[in-house]
């Protein structure tokens, strides 16, 4: 099947850094459909030859394994094509359609890298000049809005030129092998279906700790706050993941559908339950990696009265019959101690206890990054003496170990299924609305706290967060997984 891939924003940050690596991966390994050809647009006057020069310098950057040799770069380069585009000038898109017709591939895949405040024009433009057709995919990279208003008014434009059909939302988290692996062990495996409820789970935790600060992308991010870059999206589509109902079958609406009502389901936030159930948080100097670091003022381009958050972390419910009254935590931060995302579920305890003063519940987790696998975490026998301790022990998966040649980056795969036309790993115009309207009343309680002087909670760079986020769950009686 024959393809044109074209990257709007051909000489942005994306995608020279996620979306190029990304595709060539898929080459080197093979998976790139024979037949395609790769075009970036942007602004710059340049022949193809001068962006593929200035492309193999920038995968200088690379990662080691992951860098072409100059022989495999050279075979890449051939795919490679530029075009100039003001993305302001509707003649410039017929050119662009001109140039897809001249060879009629099978499919077009459209991928927005650009600021999302150009999709609206964007989109519109190529409506405008019919490169909408059934061949045609569009993809928009994340953030999509800012707050519920902005993100219907990009769907709004988005719908009106392309089917729905037509649309891949990207959530980069959907394409990570762990996340594939958690829609498997909930449905390709019936073992833990029957304790999947509230009559067997205790409570949730969902942790996406980064340890890297904001690096150099303090004017975006201090515009954006952990709340839109990572609750909104990565950690509400984990949560809905973790919590659907089985879909009936495996395709993108079926799935989407379950996923859909999850985030339906969860318990509606009032100024009194984000005072009492949210804590938002910014980093202070402290330490990363054993090497000193500074605090989120101080960081480059961030204002140094600034009140965003670089720290969430949030109790809610999903209000069904599965879930009712069962905690789900979600916590993400910047400067946390490690990089390391994962989730706990932690099981009831046992109703009696044989074993005197022993009576440890068990937790699955499901580890997403660094490593990608499932511990599950259980009460041995150490001895033979009825008197002595029963131990913890885990029985440990390690999917990298398991499959070491079938692993894909996120992209590399999100990437090969927007050509392929799947639909399954991106994010339907509904759910990421409904889970724009979920956190619009963190964002208005804290805009309000703002206004009246009121500021994140200050926690050491290195460090689990402020302690509001224990206090959080120890108040139902639990811990966090870390201080179990
Ligand atoms: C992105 C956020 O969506 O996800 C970044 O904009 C964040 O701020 C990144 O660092 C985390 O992704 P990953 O795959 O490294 O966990």
């Amino acid at each position: 099947m024959s393809f044109d891939l074209v990257f709007f924003g051909g000489t942005g940050d994306l995608t020279w850094r996620k979306l190029m690596p990304a595709l060539f991966q898929a080459f080197r390994h093979g998976k790139l459909p024979p037949g395609g050809r790769i075009l970036s647009v942007a602004r710059d006057e340049q022949s193809d030859d001068k962006y593929r020069g200035w492309l193999k310098e920038r995968f200088q950057d690379v990662e080691g394994g992951k860098r072409p040799s100059d022989e495999e770069f050279a075979r890449f380069a051939e795919l490679l094509h530029y075009r100039r585009m003001d993305l302001s000038q509707p003649e410039h898109y017929a050119g662009l359609k001109q140039w897809l017709e001249d060879r009629g591939a099978a499919t077009a895949v459209l991928y927005l890298a650009t600021s999302p405040h150009l999709f609206p024009q964007i989109c519109a433009q190529l409506g405008a000049v019919g490169l909408n057709g059934p061949h045609v995919r569009v993809v928009l990279e994340k953030p999509l809005g800012h707050d519920l208003a902005s993100a219907q008014d990009i769907n709004r434009v988005v719908r009106s030129v392309f089917s729905e059909t037509q649309a891949f939302r990207i959530d980069h988290y959907l394409g990570k092998p762990s996340v594939q692996n958690l829609m498997a062990l909930r449905f390709g495996n019936a073992l833990f279906e029957p304790l999947w409820r509230r009559e067997s789970i205790a409570n949730i935790q969902i942790t996406l700790a980064e340890s890297l600060g904001v690096g150099t992308r303090g004017d975006f991010y201090d515009r954006t706050g952990t709340l839109r870059d990572m609750v909104q999206n990565h950690a509400l589509q984990l949560l809905s993941m973790v919590a659907m109902e089985p879909p009936s079958r495996y395709d993108a609406d079926a799935i989407r559908d379950e996923k859909l009502k999850v985030l339906r389901s969860l318990k509606p936030f009032t100024d009194d339950s984000v005072a009492r159930d949210v804590v938002r948080g910014q980093y202070r100097a402290g330490n990363a990696a054993g090497k000193p670091v500074a605090g989120y003022l101080d960081e480059i381009r961030v204002p140094p009265d600034s009140r965003c958050e670089t720290f969430v972390a949030l109790r809610t419910e999903v209000q069904n019959w599965r879930w009712a009254g069962v905690p789900f935590y979600l916590r993400t931060g910047k400067r946390l101690p490690a990089r390391d995302a994962q989730i706990v579920v932690n099981f009831r305890p046992t109703p009696h206890s044989i074993f005197p003063g022993i009576n440890r519940p068990n937790k699955l987790v499901i580890k997403l990054q660094p490593e990608d696998g499932l511990e599950l975490h259980l009460l041995a026998a150490k001895g033979t003496s009825q008197n002595e301790a029963l131990s913890a022990v885990s029985l440990d998966l390690d999917f990298d170990k398991a499959f070491p040649e079938t692993r894909v980056g996120a992209y590399e795969r999100l990437l090969l299924e927007a050509i392929a036309g799947r639909l399954n790993l991106f994010v339907r115009s509904d759910e990421q609305e409904q889970a724009w309207s979920w956190v619009e009343p963190i964002l208005q309680a804290w805009n309000r706290e703002n206004a009246a002087g009121g500021v994140p909670r200050p926690y050491a760079a290195g460090t689990w967060g402020p302690a509001a986020a224990s206090a959080l769950v120890a108040r139902d009686g639990f811990a966090w997984s870390e201080e179990q």
